[in-house]
């Protein structure tokens, strides 16, 4: 099958002065789009590279595959993870991944929380603040996190984000709000153990692949944020226990917790979903990831997906089949 990737690489957008130093975190490297065709290749398919943006119209229209797998970020809005599966849905071309409603919604992580909580998922209060005059009224329980509202790779989000009192806050939210040019969530800090799952399908036939618990080594975990400078020195900074060494109940309760977010979202095929604990030991929802990053040594994902028995190009394989599973098609 003729299966054409949409992507947008950190080298398709000029360095530009100013701006925040992580704007481009989000963009992916030629060594995941490599990963992906190598696997849809070994796996009987005909990769064709389909890039994003106006190339990728371009490109879809030329190249006319049977299915777009994507994993482009977009660019300019809060809609921008839309753009490519908007497209592929006004051309008829059956697309990976979620649609454009839920990729737009959840990048937006106060409508995603609304959203969730109107189903009865538990997810942190929190508060939306637009300008530094809107910090005044904020009635949340301190400490709290500071975050920019429709970023994803920890964008904006560093070991300091937690405050502890209103004047700190307002410290953080300052350069935030400046630097992102979007408003900040303002969020109370869930002070226990962090886990990332990773869920396969859609709807009722969604499923985990595993449960990942982030476990840090150098900070003390109540005040531990999985943050940029923790990401990108990874291998230093944290340990990943895939399952979580904890009572299988727990990790049953973090399950449901990521499977009914990603089906209050209405996310399809794949979706990385962040679950921290409170103080009390509930499993809230943070936020979802249905564009989840799949590098092949460094993606969250396809490190718990590989710890669980789901080598990378069997997770390749496994969107593929979910994809065309949706259009009423087997994978050839
Ligand atoms: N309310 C909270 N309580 C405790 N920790 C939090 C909270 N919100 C965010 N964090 C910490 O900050 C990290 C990054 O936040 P979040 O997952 O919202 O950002 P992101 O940029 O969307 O992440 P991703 O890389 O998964 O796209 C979380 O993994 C968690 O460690
Ligand atoms: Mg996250």
């Amino acid at each position: 099958m003729r299966i054409g990737i949409a992507f947008d690489l950190k080298s398709d957008f000029a360095p530009t002065a100013g701006g925040p130093e992580d704007r481009l975190e989000e963009y992916d490297s030629e060594e995941t789009v490599a990963a992906i065709a190598q696997a849809l290749a070994a796996l009987g398919h005909q990769p064709v590279r389909l890039g994003g943006g106006r190339r990728f119209v371009e490109a879809v229209l030329r190249a006319a595959p049977e299915l777009v797998f994507n994993i482009a970020e977009g660019h300019g809005t809060r809609s921008r993870e839309a753009h490519v599966p908007a497209v592929c849905e006004m051309l008829g071309i059956p697309v990976t991944h979620s649609d454009p409603l839920t990729l737009a919604l959840s990048l937006d992580k106060a409508m995603a929380k609304r959203v969730a909580a109107a189903q009865g998922v538990p997810t942190p209060r929190y508060s939306v603040v637009e300008d530094e005059a809107a910090l005044d009224a904020i009635d949340l329980r301190f400490p709290v996190v500071a975050k920019p509202l429709a970023e994803g790779s920890s964008m904006g989000v560093r070991l300091h984000s937690r405050a502890a009192t209103p004047e700190a806050l307002r410290a953080l939210v300052r350069p935030l709000l400046q630097g992102y040019a979007q408003p900040v969530l303002v969020e109370e800090f869930c002070a226990g153990p962090e886990f990332t799952v990773g869920v396969l399908g859609t709807g009722r036939d969604a499923r985990p692949i595993g449960v990942m618990e982030i476990v840090p080594r150098r900070t003390d975990p109540e005040h531990f944020l999985y943050s940029l400078e923790v990401k990108r020195n990874y291998a230093e900074e944290v340990e990943y226990h895939v399952p979580p060494r904890r009572p299988e109940a727990v990790v049953r309760g973090v399950a449901e917790v990521a499977l009914a977010a990603h089906r209050a979202l209405g996310c399809r095929d794949v979706c990385r979903v962040d679950v921290r604990m409170d103080a009390h030991g509930v499993p809230m929802f943070l936020e979802l990831n249905p564009l989840p990053g799949i590098n092949p040594v460094t993606g969250d994902i396809v490190i718990l997906a590989t710890r669980s028995g789901l080598p990378y190009q069997d997770l390749i394989g496994a969107i593929v089949r979910e994809a065309l599973a949706r259009h009423g098609r087997a994978a050839p």
